[in-house]
């Protein structure tokens, strides 16, 4: 199994707090057969979505993270060498489409446009998937799904996905959760109890709404679990938050000063 890619049991679905309908809308486009695209921001919660919606599903996950040095026969597969002799190997979206999993690329956008354009027959109604180096051409079993996700926000413009891939998609915008559901979900992925969480979450609000001016991007869900986590271990909580909620943001030492502002704004 390649390093990047990894599957995961149909045990019990991972914790997901919904933050409205997206389980709904997910769920009817597994059962009409469409692909699914997911925007939104780092850490918002969007793998965590896929993870429990495979989980609810039933269905096999393949995740791969995608990088510019993904090739097709990565995800495809390869003949490999083995004990003498060479045998094909199944890359993680074949196996998908044997088994009508889900196949889940991250960071879609990262992947290079000839690794896309394999996915285009898997996308459209004709859902197969053509293997050229063995002159296969599979049909996706019942329950292949492709997911895809990336972060419009902090790529680089010219990282876009074609508008021909784009478009046999159905897309669902993720963001960071609201204040109240925020609060729950930190509580529940860090054993911190909810009024200490509180005002980390108040203060990743203010932190979000430095994005774009001083900040590329706000602070993530992640990084205020791992704050919260932090100060459940024992951390204190002005440590914790300049660990896990600052020094990540950023190497610029005015910008981190006006982030501390914040903090003292908030903590007092
Ligand atoms: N709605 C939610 N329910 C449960 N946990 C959540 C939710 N939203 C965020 N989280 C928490 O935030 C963490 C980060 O979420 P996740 O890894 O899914 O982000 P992501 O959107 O995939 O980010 P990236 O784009 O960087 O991969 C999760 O590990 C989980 O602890
Ligand atoms: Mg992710």
């Amino acid at each position: 199994m390649n390093a990047h890619m990894k599957l995961e049991g149909a045990a019990e679905a991972p914790f997901y707090l919904p933050q409205g309908d997206e389980c709904d809308v997910f769920a009817t486009a597994a059962q009409a057969d469409f692909p699914v695209l997911l925007k939104g921001p780092t850490g918002c919660g969007k793998t965590r979505f896929v993870a429990h919606m495979a989980a609810k599903l039933g269905r096999p996950l393949y995740t791969v993270a995608c990088h510019d040095d993904l090739s097709a026969a990565d995800l495809i597969g390869r003949y490999l060498l083995k004990g003498g002799e060479t045998v094909w190997v199944d890359g993680p979206l074949t196996r998908a489409v044997r088994e009508g999993a889900i196949c889940y690329l991250d960071e879609v956008v990262e992947a290079r446009k000839d690794v896309t354009v394999v996915l285009h027959p898997l996308t459209d109604d004709r859902r197969i998937l053509p293997i050229d180096r063995t002159g296969e051409e599979l049909e996706a079993a019942p329950g292949f799904m492709l997911v895809a996700s990336y972060n419009p926000g902090y790529q680089n413009i010219l990282k876009t996905l074609k508008p021909s891939t784009r478009q046999r998609f159905v897309a669902m915008e993720f963001d960071f959760p609201a204040p109240q559901r925020e609060c729950e979900v930190v509580a529940r992925e860090s054993g911190l109890a909810e009024d200490r969480v509180k005002p980390l979450v108040r203060l990743a609000g203010k932190l979000r709404s430095l994005k774009g001016q001083d900040l590329e991007e706000g602070v993530s869900t992640r990084l205020v679990v791992y704050a919260a986590s932090l100060i459940a271990l024992g951390m204190s909580v002005e440590r914790a938050i300049d660990t896990a909620m600052i020094e990540p943001l950023s190497d610029d030492e005015d910008v981190k000063r006006g982030l501390r502002d914040l903090v003292t704004a908030v903590f007092g």
